[in-house]
This record gives structure tokens, sequence and C-alpha cells, in this order.
């Protein structure tokens, strides 16, 4: 089954319009696999905010999409049309903060939106909706390409621990740090994977054992607490994470665990790759030090999915994400082949 966490749906013989956003809500999954359709901006913010649409390039796939649908009921035209654009994508930018996807997402949307100022409203429209579904293309695209670039780093039989998800459901389709994997499987190699459980949501057990179970790859759930255990027992050849926003030096960030695991696979002699599409880059950053952490609510860590699991009222802390000193970083590898250390020169020719 191919999994598409986001589409742009229409059965329009003409174009894109009318049309709707039809995602995966990844917060019921493993249970079912249910869909949100929707037009409305308000459910796509809650959508983003709720992770019911999650992953760095997925957001940012999420959040055009969602300028452009909105648009579509507008009466406005002219300049009171781009400025609705421009106000719908200002909205969507507030919903999450970390992962740059999202913002160079909603940029791309406000400059062609301005580029396009003097069309016809109807033309406009459309043109948005194609500016959001080339926004997906491309990155399924460039995931394709990461699955390629990042197959040279497995050799048949080798095991390949990983956080959170930047599988099929995180992007358009395929992954970032799972594309390899997937590559290999379609080569026919035989690889296996150890997928941290990933606290306080469980991206880990929810997500990405559920969709490597779904392709047939051989997937092994452990706790996070069980990472060091399996690197000292020999059993991992290579780490490989996800990205939500890479600094100019390689700093990176990625979900909350990230980077425990990155030193204790230095400690184990274990190789590290973050496997992320160019979007994922943000050139304006000289480190990691300033990529903004998401803090997400107490009850995500008290109380998640309907059981109190710590006393009403305990003081808690709970950053969605952290950076991962280039220094811990093997290679980052994106759609444009593989970094090595130091990275910024590589960095900045990729994004000249
Ligand atoms: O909070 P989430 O689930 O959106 O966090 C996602 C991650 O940290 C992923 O690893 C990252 O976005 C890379 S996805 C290709």
């Amino acid at each position: 089954m191919k999994v598409l966490s986001i589409e742009w749906i229409s059965e329009s013989a003409e174009g894109m319009m009318p049309g709707f956003i039809r995602m995966i809500d990844q917060t019921r999954l493993p249970e079912e696999l249910a869909y949100l359709n929707t037009t409305d901006i308000e459910i796509v913010w809650e959508a983003i905010k709720m992770l019911r649409v999650r992953g760095a390039p997925a957001i940012g796939i999420a959040a055009a999409m969602g300028v452009a649908a909105a648009l579509q009921g507008s009466e406005a035209s002219g300049e009171r049309l781009l400025a609705e654009a421009e106000k719908h994508a200002d909205y969507l930018a507030t919903s999450r903060p970390t992962a740059v996807n999202l913002f160079q997402a909603l940029e791309r949307m406000k400059s062609v939106a301005r580029a396009s100022a003097s069309l016809p409203p109807a033309a406009f429209k459309e043109r948005l909706v194609r500016e959001a579904v080339a926004i997906r293309d491309e990155d399924a695209a460039m995931c394709r390409a990461i699955g390629e670039h990042g197959l040279k780093l497995i050799r048949d039989g080798q095991t390949v621990l990983t956080h959170c998800n930047a599988g099929a459901l995180a992007v358009s389709e395929y992954g970032s740090a799972l594309a390899p994997i997937y590559a290999a499987q379609a080569h026919g190699m035989r690889v296996r994977v150890f997928a941290d459980e990933t606290r306080p949501l469980l991206q880990g057990a929810r997500l990405t054992a559920w969709e490597l179970m779904q392709a047939g790859i051989d997937v092994t759930l452990i706790c996070d607490n069980t990472a060091a255990v399996v690197m000292k027992e020999g059993k991992i050849d290579m780490v490989m994470v996800g990205s939500d926003r890479i600094a100019a030096n390689g700093d990176a960030a990625n979900k909350i665990g990230t980077y425990g695991v990155a030193r204790l696979a230095r400690a184990h002699g274990i190789p590290v790759y973050f496997l992320a599409p160019t979007t994922t880059i943000d050139m304006s950053l000289p480190s990691g030090d300033c990529i903004p952490i998401e803090e997400r609510s107490a009850e995500e860590v008290t109380c998640g999915f309907g059981r109190r699991t710590a006393p009403e009222g305990v003081k808690v802390y709970a950053p969605a994400f952290d950076v991962t000193p280039a220094e811990y970083i093997t290679a980052i590898v994106t759609e444009k082949g593989a970094a090595y250390p130091p990275f910024g020169e590589t960095l900045r020719e990729w994004m000249k």
C-alpha cells in the first residue's frame, strides 16, 4: 500500500479547482487509517498544531495547500485577494515554530501570490493551488533522490536505528530518513530497522513501526531508553534520522531525544546520518543555537493518550525538539548528495 500523507483532490476536468486537502489523520494511527478532508484554514492550523499532519516537509505542504484551499471561497479580487493570501499564510505560520519547511513553503506561496496579483481571481486561485501541488510533487522527487543517495551508505543485511518518524507519513511520499530503507527494499536488499518509540507522542511506535510493517520491512520497536543497550550489543550499524531544521554550520534539529541518540552512537563508534530535503536547510541561521525549539503542553507528558501517568500539577519541561551539534553528525544527506564535515561549504554550495 502506498502511504500518501497529504494530497490535493479535485475532480475538475479543466483545472485543480474546486478541490480539497486530503490528509491522513496521524493521531488515529495505528488503530485506524482515517483521512481528514478539508478546505477550512482553521482545521488545517489545528491539524498542524495537533500533529494530525506532522513531519517537517508534510507540514510545509499542508500549509501551502491550506492557503490555496482557503482562497477558493473568497469573493475578493486584485490587491484584496493578495492580502487574503498573505493573511492566511501568516496565520498558518503561527502553528508550529521549529520546522523551517513550514515557513519556506509559506514564503513561496506568498511570493507566487505577489507575482500573480494582476491575474483574474479564478486564475490567481488556480495558480496558488498549482504551486501548493508543485511543492508536494517536488518533495516527492527530493525524497526519491535522498533514498538513492542514502542507499550508498547501507549494505545488505545491515540494521538501522531511527528516531521519531521520518518516513512516508512525514513527507509527501517515501520519506527522508526511511527513504534509503525503501530504496534498499526495492533493490532486493534485506535491511532491518530498530525504531525508538519516541516519547511522549510515540511517533516511532505509532507511525514508523506502522508504516514499515505496511511495507513489509523488518522493524523492531524499542523503548527510547533501550537505544544504548542495542548499540552496546552490536545490533546497530548506523543511525538514520530526519531533521526539522539544519543550520548553516550543519547543526540539526530533530525530535527530542535525537541528540542523546547521536551521542550514544558516537560513544559506540556508530555513524549518524541526518537525511532531509534541502527545504529543511536554513542558511539564515549560523548555528543550531538559533533554531527556535517548540515547547509542547504538559498534558502530552503527564496524560498522553488519555491516561494520567504523573501527578496532577507536577512541573513539566517538554521541548519537542533538540539540536544535534554538527560534530556528532557523520553526514547530511539531501537530494543533492551527501555532505561530510565540515558541512558549511557544501551546504553553501547546495543552497546557492
Ligand atoms: O513533532 P513531529 O512529529 O512533527 O516531529 C517530526 C520529526 O522530528 C521528524 O523527524 C522530522 O520532521 C523529519 S520528517 C522527514
